[in-house]
């Protein structure tokens, strides 16, 4: 007997999907007893890359979530709304659901897992995270012996190539950008990826899994790359560092609390840490936890056969279960979801980490001298000065701090910007 499944979208990940379906050999048997019973898309008309019988194809999608043989729902369809609706429907009719959508799960995982554990029912993401890359099982079961101190992460494929190619063109973000979009890295509304927003909806995601309690979306801080420049970049290189976007959660143990620090933002990261060198389209999440110290995962964080490698995963979790005990009535606590609580985060202002930043100035003796007392002053100290250029006879000075509470830095920034001798303060990046 068949395990019935019913595909919602048959896009990019729909159809790589469908491809490793309807190919199970040399892959898991497990694979061999699953059917695509239905696949739900827009345009009936439109050509496909797979071939499915034309009867299995529709375009009434609550017809799939509703169907009585379909055992377990495969929402591929991306953007909120259908999505959500249909990912609480399947739930409610005791559905089985495997989704890729971390937007979705970002802002109403509460729903869909308070749902999802009324009903009986798992609900996995695998693919919501670094695409291929498996992340989110080992959180949930490889690594749930760890207290789990850190996961920081590249997990914007699109910000990684732009950042990599400015880094290796010296260009600036808007020729980069339009590069990527036309190679096909980046879409034609950037947004989501450049200001940070998929990199938020992916942290809160893991944040949750491996510190064990809810997080809410809004509560991530976000910076994109728009402000990176060409410039930065080189000073960067020059003082050892290399920029990337990274996602960090991190449990703030400055004050014995169990507060998160959770915040994507460009970070200057040295050139010798493992993070440092993951370049292009590339993903990599690196998680620190007690006893076990640093793991990194590594790999194609999108694409069609990747990313559908970790929804078929997920399906092959649950039909293996489905299969052992038939039943779920008391579901799997390493599969399923069952923390309460919303995890406190630590506001931005409360944050302490180490910053770069770089002034414009007149060339006036003393300026150094200025910066540095103010900086004292907020009980920011200062790891190295260096006076390295001059832009339009503007001298161009770049600091970075040791680790500072954010909002004492931003207080000295404040008193500095009414220096008479500074020009401007063109950039200001965080440093791992
Ligand atoms: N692409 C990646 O590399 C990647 C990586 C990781 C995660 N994801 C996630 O995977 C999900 C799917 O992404 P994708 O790139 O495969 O998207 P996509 O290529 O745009 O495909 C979306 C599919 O859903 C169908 N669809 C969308 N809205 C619909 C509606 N209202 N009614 C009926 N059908 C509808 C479309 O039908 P038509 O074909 O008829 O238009 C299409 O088949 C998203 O949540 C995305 O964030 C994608």
């Amino acid at each position: 007997m068949a395990f019935k499944i019913g595909l919602l979208g048959l896009g990019t990940v729909g159809t790589g999907t469908a491809e490793i379906l309807l190919n199970p050999s040399g892959r898991h048997p497990l694979l061999q007893e699953i059917k695509i019973q239905r696949v739900g898309v827009r345009s009936l008309s439109k050509p496909r890359k797979v071939k499915l019988p034309p009867e299995v194809m529709i375009t009434d999608l609550e017809a799939i979530v509703t169907d009585p043989e379909i055992e377990i729902v495969v929402e591929l369809l991306g953007g909120l709304e259908p999505a959500r609706s249909l990912i609480l429907q399947a739930i409610s009719q005791g559905k089985h659901v495997v989704t890729a959508n971390k937007a979705v799960i970002a802002r109403y995982g509460s729903e869909i897992y308070a749902a999802a554990n009324e009903a009986g029912v798992y609900v996995l993401l695998e693919a919501a995270v670094g695409g291929g890359i498996p992340v989110i099982e080992p959180l949930k079961q490889s690594l749930g012996a760890n207290r789990i101190r850190s996961v920081i992460g590249i997990v914007n494929g699109t910000t990684n190539y732009i950042l990599t190619q400015m880094t290796i063109e010296g260009a600036e973000f808007d020729r980069v950008l339009a590069e990527a979009q036309e190679l096909g890295y980046a879409e034609a509304d950037p947004t989501a990826d450049v200001d940070g927003l998929d990199a938020a909806d992916k942290i809160a995601i893991l944040a949750s899994l491996a510190f064990g309690g809810r997080v809410k979306r809004e509560d991530v801080y976000c910076e994109g790359i728009r402000q990176v420049s060409p410039v930065d970049i080189n000073y960067a290189e020059k003082l050892g560092f290399v920029i990337k976007l990274l996602a960090i959660a991190q449990s703030d143990n400055s004050d014995q609390s169990d507060a998160l620090q959770l915040r994507v933002h460009p970070t200057l990261v040295a050139k010798d840490l493992p993070l440092a060198s993951i370049n292009g389209v590339y993903n990599a999440i690196l998680v620190e936890g007690e006893p076990l110290g640093q793991v990194m995962f590594f790999g194609p964080g999108a694409g069609a056969g990747p990313t559908a490698s970790a929804v078929v995963s997920d399906i092959m979790n649950i039909v293996g279960v489905l299969k052992s005990s038939g039943k779920t009535e008391t579901l799997d606590p390493l599969l399923s979801c069952s923390h309460q609580h919303y995890c406190t985060v630590t506001p931005i202002e409360e944050v302490v980490t180490r910053f770069y930043a770089r002034f414009l100035t007149l060339d006036i003796p003393g300026v150094i001298g200025h910066l540095g007392t103010c900086f004292g002053k907020h009980n920011v100290s200062l790891e190295s000065v260096v006076q390295i250029g001059f832009q339009n006879k503007l001298a161009e000075i770049v600091v970075v701090t040791h680790h500072v509470r954010e909002g004492n830095f931003r207080q000295a920034l404040e008193e500095i910007r009414t220096l008479e001798a500074i020009d401007s303060i063109p950039s200001i990046l965080r440093v791992l």
